[in-house]
C-alpha cells in the first residue's frame, strides 16, 4: 500500500505552516476544500504525516474518487496512518464513478460514514481529502452539505481561486468550524486529462495486483450505472414465462422499471432476434446482452455503498445465481446488493 513519504521537493508556503501548526494544536476532523490541482492532496498527506510523526492517531479519509490515494478510483477510502507515514486501508465505500456529479448524496453519505468509523476507532486526527468539484451549483451543494454534515473542527480552503465562487464565504458562516486559508503553492503542477487518466490506470493496476477471483451467491438486488436511481423489480417466474412467450425468446433475467421491462440475455442470441428488437423497443422493452457488464467496476454491498468486496465484474450467471469478480474481499458478511459502475480502464 502507498505511503505519504514522497515529499522531497515540497514548497511549503507560510499559510500551510500556520495551518499545520494550528490544526495540530487542536486536532480533530479536518476537511480540505479547493479547486482541481490546488495542492489539496499534497496538503492532506503533509498534514497526516506531520500529525502521525507528532504521535497522534491519524486516519486519512479519501473522498477523491477520481484521483484516489486510498483504494481504487470509484471508491471513497479510509486508511490509518502509521508513524512512518504508511497507509493501512480499513474500508472502501463504493460509488462506482470517477466524478461525484450525479452521485452527491452517496459521496456525502460515504464520507460521513467513514469519518464516523475513523472516530469510533479512536482516531485523533482525521484528514479528509476531496475532489476538486467546487464549481457552480453542484460544487456549492456538495461542499456545503459535506461541511455541514461532517462539522469538522478545521476546514482548510484554498483561497484566491475563481472557480470557488461563493464557497469561501458560505463555508465561513459555519459555526464552530475553524477556517484556514491556504495559498496555492508556486510548485503546483496542472495535470491534463490524459495525465489524470494515466494516474487512475496506475491506481487500478496496483489494486488489481492484490485481487483474486471471488464468487458470490447472487445478492437480492442488482443495480447498475445511472439507473441506480430507478432500481427495477425482478419479474415473477410466471411473468417472465409470459414475456418469453410473447417475445418468442428465452430470457436470462427480466425486470420492470418505472415504465419499461428490462431484459437481459446472451449477446449471441440477441443477433438472431436483431430484426425484432426495434419493434420490441417501441413497446417499452429493452434487450441487453448480459456481457454488457463484463469488465466493469462493481461491488458486492451489505447496504448501499458499504462494500464487502470491490473489483471488476467477470460474469453474472442468472441460472446458477452466482456473480464472479476479480476483486478484493474487504469484510465478512452477506452481500445483499450487486452494484455495477463505470468501465475499468485496465
Ligand atoms: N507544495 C507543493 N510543492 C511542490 N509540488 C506540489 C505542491 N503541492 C502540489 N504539488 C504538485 O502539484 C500537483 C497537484 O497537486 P495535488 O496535491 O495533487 O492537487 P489536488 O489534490 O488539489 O488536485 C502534483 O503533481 C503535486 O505533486
Ligand atoms: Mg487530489
Amino acid at each position: 500500500m502507498a505511503d505519504l513519504s514522497d515529499r522531497a521537493s515540497l514548497d511549503v508556503p507560510p499559510s500551510w505552516s500556520l495551518a499545520l501548526r494550528r490544526i495540530l494544536e487542536a486536532p480533530g476532523v479536518v476537511l480540505v476544500v479547493g479547486g482541481t490541482d490546488s495542492g489539496k492532496t499534497t496538503f492532506c498527506k503533509l498534514l497526516a504525516r506531520t500529525g502521525a510523526e507528532a504521535g497522534l492517531r491519524v486516519s486519512f479519509v479519501d473522498a477523491d474518487i477520481g484521483q484516489s490515494t486510498v483504494g481504487p478510483p470509484g471508491c471513497i477510502g479510509w486508511a490509518t496512518v502509521s508513524k512512518q507515514g504508511a497507509l493501512t486501508e480499513k474500508a472502501l465505500w463504493f460509488i462506482g464513478t470517477y466524478s461525484p456529479a450525479g452521485h452527491l448524496p452517496e459521496v456525502i453519505t460515504g464520507t460521513r460514514t467513514l469519518v464516523a468509523r475513523a472516530l469510533r476507532s479512536k482516531a485523533e486526527l482525521v484528514v479528509v481529502d476531496s475532489t476538486g468539484l467546487v464549481r457552480g451549483w453542484t460544487g456549492y451543494q456538495l461542499k456545503t452539505a459535506k461541511a455541514q454534515i461532517l462539522r469538522p473542527r478545521h476546514l482548510a480552503i484554498f483561497a484566491g481561486q475563481k472557480e470557488l465562487g461563493p464557497l469561501p464565504l458560505v463555508l465561513s458562516t459555519l459555526r464552530s468550524v475553524r477556517i484556514h486559508r491556504l495559498r496555492v503553492p508556486a510548485g503546483v503542477r496542472k495535470r491534463d486529462p490524459a495525465e489524470r487518466r494515466a494516474y487512475r490506470e496506475t491506481r487500478f493496476r496496483e489494486f488489481f495486483s492484490e485481487c483474486s477471483e471471488l464468487t458470490f451467491a447472487f445478492p437480492d438486488l442488482f443495480l447498475w450505472g445511472r439507473s441506480w436511481y430507478r432500481p427495477g423489480t425482478p419479474l415473477t417466474e410466471a411473468q417472465r414465462v409470459e414475456l418469453e412467450r410473447r417475445l418468442q425468446i428465452t430470457l436470462a433475467h427480466a425486470e420492470r422499471k418505472e415504465s419499461m421491462t428490462f431484459v437481459v440475455r446472451a449477446a449471441r442470441e440477441l443477433e438472431r432476434y436483431a430484426e425484432s428488437v426495434p419493434a420490441i423497443s417501441r413497446r417499452g422493452v429493452r434487450l441487453l446482452p448480459v456481457e454488457t457488464w463484463k469488465g466493469r467496476l462493481c461491488a458486492v454491498e451489505r447496504e448501499p455503498g458499504d462494500a464487502l468486496a470491490v473489483g471488476k465484474l467477470l460474469s453474472v450467471d442468472f441460472k446458477t445465481r452466482t456473480v464472479r469478480l476479480l476483486g478484493r474481499r474487504l469484510a465478512r458478511g452477506r452481500g445483499r446488493i450487486l452494484k455495477i459502475g463505470a468501465e475499468v480502464p485496465v
